[in-house]
């Protein structure tokens, strides 16, 4: 039997830490989705199709990831793409209690999904998506963090916006 797993996220951008996770991810399950929360009420930098096509060149060398986008429950749409496994990475212990909260609640709503956590590589344990938007945007290095499409993508979006 074929092990499907979601890995859910805002990716607003995806950041090389999370490409790690769903590199990890991808050499246990046997198809990982990536899917980018169209999150209509949270202010998103980047449009989801912006976020979409990041995810997309960033992954494209790994064949069993695929990258779709999702609105709505989680434990909805894992159903859905009849998956049995949501992915989440683990940064610090910081980041436990939102997850350990939110696992109990998908299980509470999807009693057959398992919410299964890879823990980033200390390289990245203090990378954010936000951190890199906002050091960006101020002028710092952010290259050690996210891959050459991201990096242009922000200097796009600065550069719109200045
Ligand atoms: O990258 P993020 O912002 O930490 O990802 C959070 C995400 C997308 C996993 C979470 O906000 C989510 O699942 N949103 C969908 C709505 C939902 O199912 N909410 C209940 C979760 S307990």
């Amino acid at each position: 039997m074929k092990i499907r797993a979601v890995y859910p996220g805002s990716f607003d951008p995806i950041t090389n830490g999370h490409i790690y996770i769903a590199e990890r991810a991808a050499a246990i399950f046997d198809e990982v989705i990536v899917s980018v929360l169209i999150n209509e009420r949270k202010n998103a930098a980047f449009s989801v199709n912006e976020r979409c096509e990041m995810a997309r060149e960033t992954l494209s060398h790994v064949k069993n990831i695929k990258v779709d986008s999702f609105n709505g429950l989680l434990a909805d749409y894992v159903r859905q793409q009849e998956a049995s496994v949501i992915i989440r990475g683990l940064r610090a212990m910081s980041d436990f209690e939102y997850e350990f909260q939110m696992a109990l609640m998908n299980r509470k709503l999807a009693p057959e999904v398992e919410t299964f956590f890879i823990v980033t590589d200390p390289r990245y344990s203090y990378v954010s998506s936000s951190s890199v938007r906002e050091i960006f945007h101020f002028g710092g290095t952010v290259q050690d963090f996210v891959p050459e499409v991201v990096f242009n993508k922000l200097r796009e979006l600065y550069t719109k916006h200045t």
